[in-house]
Protein backbone atom coordinates (compact mmCIF):
# COMPACT_ATOMS: atom_id res chain seq x y z
CA UNK A 1 0.00 0.00 0.00
CA UNK A 2 0.83 3.42 -0.84
CA UNK A 3 2.15 5.08 2.55
CA UNK A 4 -0.73 7.31 2.67
CA UNK A 5 -3.02 4.57 2.45
CA UNK A 6 -1.27 2.33 4.88
CA UNK A 7 -1.41 5.02 7.31
CA UNK A 8 -4.94 5.58 7.15
CA UNK A 9 -5.69 1.90 7.67
CA UNK A 10 -3.23 1.35 10.24
CA UNK A 11 -5.46 4.13 12.32
CA UNK A 12 -8.67 2.69 11.17
CA UNK A 13 -7.59 -1.15 12.12
CA UNK A 14 -7.28 0.29 15.91
CA UNK A 15 -9.86 1.84 16.10
CA UNK A 16 -11.91 -0.49 14.89
CA UNK A 17 -10.29 -2.60 17.59
CA UNK A 18 -11.67 -0.36 20.27
CA UNK A 19 -15.30 -1.34 18.94
CA UNK A 20 -14.42 -5.25 19.65
CA UNK A 21 -14.03 -5.20 15.71
CA UNK A 22 -10.78 -7.07 14.33
CA UNK A 23 -9.91 -6.39 10.62
CA UNK A 24 -7.30 -7.50 8.64
CA UNK A 25 -6.25 -7.11 4.92
CA UNK A 26 -6.96 -9.77 2.51
CA UNK A 27 -5.74 -8.65 -0.59
CA UNK A 28 -3.79 -4.88 -1.24
CA UNK A 29 -1.46 -3.80 -3.37
CA UNK A 30 -1.32 -5.90 -6.63
CA UNK A 31 1.57 -6.38 -9.59
CA UNK A 32 0.30 -6.05 -13.07
CA UNK A 33 1.34 -9.76 -13.12
CA UNK A 34 -1.22 -10.89 -10.37
CA UNK A 35 -4.02 -9.20 -11.95
CA UNK A 36 -3.04 -10.75 -14.98
CA UNK A 37 -3.18 -14.20 -13.00
CA UNK A 38 -6.44 -12.90 -11.07
CA UNK A 39 -8.28 -11.72 -13.79
CA UNK A 40 -7.42 -15.18 -16.70
CA UNK A 41 -8.54 -17.46 -13.49
CA UNK A 42 -11.80 -15.51 -13.22
CA UNK A 43 -12.60 -15.47 -17.14
CA UNK A 44 -11.35 -19.29 -16.84
CA UNK A 45 -14.33 -19.98 -14.43
CA UNK A 46 -16.54 -17.81 -15.11
CA UNK A 47 -16.19 -16.39 -18.76
CA UNK A 48 -15.55 -12.55 -19.52
CA UNK A 49 -19.01 -11.50 -19.00
CA UNK A 50 -19.44 -12.52 -15.59
CA UNK A 51 -15.64 -11.91 -14.81
CA UNK A 52 -16.11 -8.30 -16.29
CA UNK A 53 -18.50 -7.78 -13.46
CA UNK A 54 -16.46 -8.01 -10.59
CA UNK A 55 -12.79 -8.28 -11.22
CA UNK A 56 -10.74 -5.60 -13.36
CA UNK A 57 -8.95 -6.42 -16.30
CA UNK A 58 -4.96 -6.18 -15.73
CA UNK A 59 -3.70 -2.61 -15.64
CA UNK A 60 -7.64 -1.54 -14.88
CA UNK A 61 -7.58 -2.50 -11.37
CA UNK A 62 -7.54 0.10 -8.22
CA UNK A 63 -5.45 -2.71 -6.41
CA UNK A 64 -2.65 -1.88 -9.00
CA UNK A 65 -2.56 1.76 -7.72
CA UNK A 66 -1.57 0.85 -3.94
CA UNK A 67 -5.06 2.73 -2.86
CA UNK A 68 -6.73 -0.38 -2.30
CA UNK A 69 -7.11 -2.98 -0.70
CA UNK A 70 -9.94 -5.77 0.81
CA UNK A 71 -10.64 -6.37 4.13
CA UNK A 72 -12.07 -9.23 6.01
CA UNK A 73 -12.14 -10.26 9.30
CA UNK A 74 -8.95 -11.14 11.51
CA UNK A 75 -10.59 -15.04 11.34
CA UNK A 76 -10.52 -15.09 7.34
CA UNK A 77 -13.87 -16.02 7.30
CA UNK A 78 -15.95 -15.00 4.61
CA UNK A 79 -13.11 -12.68 3.05
CA UNK A 80 -13.42 -11.47 -0.65
CA UNK A 81 -17.11 -13.83 -0.66
CA UNK A 82 -20.55 -12.80 -0.75
CA UNK A 83 -21.04 -13.82 3.12
CA UNK A 84 -18.90 -10.85 3.99
CA UNK A 85 -22.27 -8.55 3.61
CA UNK A 86 -23.90 -8.16 6.68
CA UNK A 87 -20.93 -8.74 9.36
CA UNK A 88 -20.21 -7.24 11.99
CA UNK A 89 -17.23 -6.34 10.58
CA UNK A 90 -18.56 -5.36 6.91
CA UNK A 91 -21.26 -2.96 8.77
CA UNK A 92 -18.34 -1.42 11.14
CA UNK A 93 -16.43 -1.10 7.45
CA UNK A 94 -19.37 1.10 5.79
CA UNK A 95 -20.05 2.82 9.02
CA UNK A 96 -16.44 4.30 9.75
CA UNK A 97 -14.61 4.06 6.37
CA UNK A 98 -14.83 7.15 5.91
CA UNK A 99 -13.81 8.54 8.75
CA UNK A 100 -10.38 7.49 8.19
CA UNK A 101 -9.99 8.61 4.43
CA UNK A 102 -11.38 5.43 2.99
CA UNK A 103 -14.63 4.81 0.93
CA UNK A 104 -16.99 1.26 -0.06
CA UNK A 105 -15.70 1.88 -3.64
CA UNK A 106 -18.40 -0.72 -5.20
CA UNK A 107 -21.55 0.15 -3.42
CA UNK A 108 -25.00 -1.95 -3.55
CA UNK A 109 -26.84 -1.21 -6.83
CA UNK A 110 -24.78 1.30 -8.14
CA UNK A 111 -22.87 -1.88 -10.89
CA UNK A 112 -24.54 0.34 -13.95
CA UNK A 113 -22.08 3.54 -12.38
CA UNK A 114 -19.28 1.56 -11.08
CA UNK A 115 -18.87 -1.26 -13.38
CA UNK A 116 -18.72 -3.31 -10.63
CA UNK A 117 -21.01 -5.42 -8.65
CA UNK A 118 -21.42 -4.61 -5.09
CA UNK A 119 -17.81 -5.65 -3.08
CA UNK A 120 -18.39 -4.67 0.98
CA UNK A 121 -15.01 -5.54 1.18
CA UNK A 122 -13.32 -3.48 -1.21
CA UNK A 123 -11.98 -0.29 0.15
CA UNK A 124 -10.18 2.91 -1.28
CA UNK A 125 -8.32 5.53 -0.02
CA UNK A 126 -9.47 9.01 -1.41
CA UNK A 127 -8.67 11.54 1.69
CA UNK A 128 -11.20 12.68 4.40
CA UNK A 129 -12.52 15.44 2.30
CA UNK A 130 -13.43 13.82 0.01
CA UNK A 131 -14.43 10.51 1.60
CA UNK A 132 -16.60 12.22 3.82
CA UNK A 133 -18.15 13.88 1.03
CA UNK A 134 -18.89 10.59 -0.89
CA UNK A 135 -20.08 9.20 2.14
CA UNK A 136 -22.78 11.92 3.00
CA UNK A 137 -24.11 12.41 -0.34
CA UNK A 138 -24.25 9.07 -0.50
CA UNK A 139 -22.50 8.86 -4.16
CA UNK A 140 -20.13 6.96 -6.12
CA UNK A 141 -16.42 8.04 -7.07
CA UNK A 142 -17.87 8.30 -10.70
CA UNK A 143 -20.68 10.73 -9.50
CA UNK A 144 -18.05 12.73 -7.19
CA UNK A 145 -16.09 13.51 -10.35
CA UNK A 146 -19.37 13.68 -12.64
CA UNK A 147 -17.76 10.84 -14.94
CA UNK A 148 -20.80 8.64 -13.76
CA UNK A 149 -21.77 7.34 -17.24
CA UNK A 150 -24.04 4.08 -17.69
CA UNK A 151 -21.53 1.14 -18.37
CA UNK A 152 -23.85 -0.15 -20.53
CA UNK A 153 -23.15 2.43 -22.87
CA UNK A 154 -19.45 2.19 -22.37
CA UNK A 155 -18.00 1.00 -25.66
CA UNK A 156 -15.48 -1.60 -25.06
CA UNK A 157 -16.55 -2.38 -20.99
CA UNK A 158 -18.83 -5.17 -21.79
N1 LIG B 1 -12.44 -6.55 -7.81
C1 LIG B 1 -11.97 -5.27 -8.26
C2 LIG B 1 -12.95 -4.62 -9.18
C3 LIG B 1 -10.62 -5.36 -8.91
O1 LIG B 1 -10.33 -6.38 -9.52
O2 LIG B 1 -9.88 -4.40 -8.84
ZN1 LIG C 1 -10.68 -5.21 -4.18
Amino acid sequence: MRKVAAVALEKMFSAAEKDGIYLAGASGYRSQETQVSLYNNYVNIDGKNLADRYSARPGHSEHQTGLAIDVSGASGECAIEDCFAGTAEAKWLANHAHEYGYIIRYPKGKENLTGYIYEPWHIRYVGEDVSKEIYYRDITLEEYFNVAIPVDQVVGKR
